[in-house]
């Protein structure tokens, strides 16, 4: 049998991390853990309550009173907030704005690794922006997944017309661009791709492309990657 390991994904949005971490976690028979969606689910609790970026004390509030779970369903993932399904509700441009904003927070950015260092270990694919980099510094493996702002943003616009939800495809690289602006430039845990990280470029790249790559990668690491059959 192979040893599980803990794997962990960064890079900008758009870059294919969610799709990827998918298609990995379900080949390898391990857990998917999205980590932006726990920053998505404060964000949108804050918004209901009217609390802005800049309320650290409701904010530290808030995120010692929410409760953010992660269920495995026959569709795929679905998030709750506080026992409310809100798998939709945190893909809006409005919350993903809202969400790079929030997680600029030292008091958010706390409870959310506390959180995800609960529900990560190994046996797990984490993907964020700071996951081998701050929460899982001794992750087995770690991959940067990148592509170019052009093609980060025709994906993201892709997705959110498959969601039912109009956009205007300039609007949306331009949104993704502010983004990885803001997310690269915070003071606290910004993008970085950490020591030792694998990069991929997955411009042009399917993901089954990008998966295989990982694989290869995973089992020269140890892990049950392309080909090995276990280790
Ligand atoms: O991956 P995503 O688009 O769902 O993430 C939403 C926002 O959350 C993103 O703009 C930055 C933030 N985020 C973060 O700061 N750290 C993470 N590990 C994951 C996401």
């Amino acid at each position: 049998m192979a040893k599980k390991l803990l794997i962990v994904i960064d890079g900008p949005a758009g870059a294919g991390k969610s799709t990827v971490a998918r298609i990995l976690a379900k080949k390898l028979g391990y857990r998917y853990l999205d980590t932006g969606a726990t920053y998505r689910v404060v964000a949108l609790k804050a918004e209901q309550e009217g609390i802005t970026p800049e309320m650290t004390e409701e904010l530290r509030r808030l995120c010692a009173e929410i409760e953010i779970k992660f269920e495995e369903a026959e569709q795929g993932q679905r998030v709750y907030c506080d026992g409310r399904d809100v798998t939709e509700a945190i893909r809006t441009p409005e919350i993903s704005m809202l969400a790079s904003k929030i997680s600029q927070q030292r008091v958010v950015r706390e409870a959310m690794t506390q959180l995800q260092r609960r529900v990560g270990g190994p046996g797990v694919v984490a993907e964020g922006r700071d996951m081998g980099t701050v929460v899982f510094p001794q992750a087995d493996v770690k991959f940067y997944l990148d592509a170019t702002p052009q093609e980060r943003g025709r994906r993201r616009y892709r997705e959110l017309l498959a969601r039912g939800i109009s956009a205007d495809l300039s609007q949306v690289i331009e949104e993704t661009i502010k983004r990885d602006q803001e997310d690269q430039n915070r003071k606290v845990a910004p993008l970085q791709m950490a020591q030792g990280a694998f990069y991929i470029d997955s411009t042009g790249m399917s993901p089954e492309e990008v998966v295989q790559k990982m694989l290869a990668e995973i089992s020269k690491r140890g892990g049950n990657g392309a080909g090995d059959g276990g280790k």
